[in-house]
């Protein structure tokens, strides 16, 4: 079939690629010309695993490409997807001026059926309004009577699995609208989607406002997972319980299951934060609360502090002279993306306390600068105290303190005698509880998780509290692990 995908960020990037490789001609267009100029020169503007090898293979074939000009992608398609941005608000409501910029050059360019599926993760009734700006444009043209289908297909990937995501679908979630031209879209989607029903059939058909919402709902659903867990580990710490042990409990329990239980730093990335508030303002516009979403989000903009709180527990309120070790920024392992990650919370909180940062992320280093930037409001050469390094062994000099905040695998076996060797204490903060604290104490390193540590991290902790703090340990007199 002929597609074409408006947005070429990590949802309609990845949409663009797999469909082209399942056999459909694809257009990818982006308002951002330095995006498809490198696009179209064989670069892949974001870090996902395997898509710059999609991406190119699927345009040596013919089957995909890229371009700014909207207006002529959108007659030769039959299918055309939204994929844009849907940034929050300050009121925390979803910004469609995206959504519907590009509503309306469809409507000003298109010619007979199409059917507009509708990506963007959008408030209930965005459909309605994307129906309403093509069918104005197209009245402008006095084509009032020209057929189209606006359809509901929200995005369940998850950055760093995109690819597998897309092409191993749990479920395909289609929402189609009412009138004569859903059996027309339904038809068209069964066929674009065929080879992923080959199997059993993955598409759960609804009607628009219930696929706008089962996304919010799904995310809604996750995020509650781990603010709950969060708040779990709270107690844990209180009462000298294990978050991973009471993890593995609950999770056996097959009505609970394993996924999405692990307590950590908060959720990031571009999804959770920005899509439980949007729910909560689409129920307030109707006079609804939303209080255990409302929970959800308040608990986790807390947990963001977590270990920053445990810093100043050990270290006091004002932080110059001492330097943090950072291993890890992006929201999660296997991407590059930085937005809401909990790593900006915590970086520019040690930062303006006056702690020196040297940090290490294998892919996230340009995009940690950029968005740092923007949080500490400035350039970064105003901050001399952060420092990104190459190497994550490089950061460790003079450390007081190693923060583990993204779980890499990279960071899973550090050689521990090493990396202790080279700092001037040997603590460790250990944002998702990716360390076994048993380990750690029995070389002599202080560990301190969420909702878990070991004896070590626990004494330096009651005795900075209580006003005695322990003396570090100096560089190699931690045991060698
Ligand atoms: N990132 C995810 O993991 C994920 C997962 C599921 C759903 N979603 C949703 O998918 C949507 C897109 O998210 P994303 O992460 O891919 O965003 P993104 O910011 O990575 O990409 C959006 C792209 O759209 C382009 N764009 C904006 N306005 C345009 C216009 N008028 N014409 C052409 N191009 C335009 C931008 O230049 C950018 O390249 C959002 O609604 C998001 O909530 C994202």
């Amino acid at each position: 079939m002929n597609v074409t995908v408006v947005g070429a960020g990590y949802v309609g990037l990845v949409t663009a690629a797999c469909l082209a490789d399942l056999g459909h001609r694809v257009v990818g267009v982006d308002r951002d010309h330095g995006r498809v100029a490198l696009l179209q020169a064989g670069g892949v503007p974001i870090y996902e695993p395997g898509l710059d090898e999609l991406v190119r293979r699927n345009q040596q074939a013919g089957r995909l490409r890229f371009t700014t000009a909207l207006a002529q992608a959108v007659p030769e398609a039959e299918v055309l997807f939204i994929a844009v941005g849907t940034p929050p608000q300050e009121d925390g409501s979803a910004d469609l001026q995206h959504v519907l910029d590009v509503a309306r050059q469809v409507g000003r360019n298109l010619r007979g059926f199409q059917v507009v599926v509708n990506k963007s993760t959008v408030p209930v009734g965005t459909g309605d309004r994307v129906q309403a700006a093509i069918a104005e444009a197209l009245r402008r043209r006095s084509l009032g009577q020209t057929p189209f289908a606006v359809v509901s297909n929200p995005e369940f990937l998850k950055e760093g699995a995109a690819i597998d995501d897309f092409m191993r679908p749990d479920r395909i979630v289609v929402g189609l609208p009412d009138g004569p031209e859903a059996e027309r879209a339904r038809a068209a989607l069964t066929q674009l989607y065929a080879p992923f029903n080959r199997h059993h059939e993955r598409t759960v058909w609804m009607d628009r406002p219930s696929a706008e919402l089962t996304k919010y709902a799904a995310n809604a659903m996750l995020a509650t997972r781990i603010s709950f867990m969060n708040e779990m580990a709270l107690l844990a710490d209180q009462v000298g319980a294990d978050i991973d042990a009471v993890r593995r409990g609950i999770g056996a329990d097959h009505r609970i299951g394993h996924s999405f239980l692990y307590a950590g730093m908060g959720y990031g990335g571009s999804c959770f934060p920005k899509d439980t508030r949007a729910l909560v303002h689409t129920a307030a516009e109707q006079g609804l609360r939303l209080r255990v979403v409302e929970a959800v989000e308040r608990v986790n903009r807390a947990q963001k502090q977590r270990l920053v709180q445990h810093l100043l527990a050990l270290f006091g309120p004002d932080l110059h002279g001492r330097r943090f070790a950072v291993w890890g920024l992006a929201f999660k392992p296997q991407t590059n993306d930085m937005r809401e990650a909990p790593s900006r919370t915590v970086v520019s909180e040690l930062l303006r306390r006056g702690a020196e940062v040297v940090a290490h992320d294998p892919v996230a280093g340009d995009e940690a600068r950029r968005c740092l930037a923007q949080d500490l409001g400035g350039p970064l050469h105003a901050w001399p105290g952060l420092r990104l390094v190459d190497d994550p062994h490089n950061a460790l000099d003079g450390a007081h303190a190693l923060l583990l905040l993204t779980e890499w695998k990279c960071f899973h076996n550090p050689d521990w005698a090493r990396v202790v060797a080279h700092m001037a204490d040997a603590v460790v903060l250990d944002g998702r509880n990716l360390y076994d604290p048993a380990q750690l104490q029995a070389g002599g390193v202080a560990h301190i998780g969420i909702g878990r540590r070991n004896a070590l991290g626990q004494a330096r902790l009651d005795a900075a509290r209580s006003g005695r703090p322990q003396a570090a340990v100096p560089p190699g007199q931690a045991l060698p692990l």
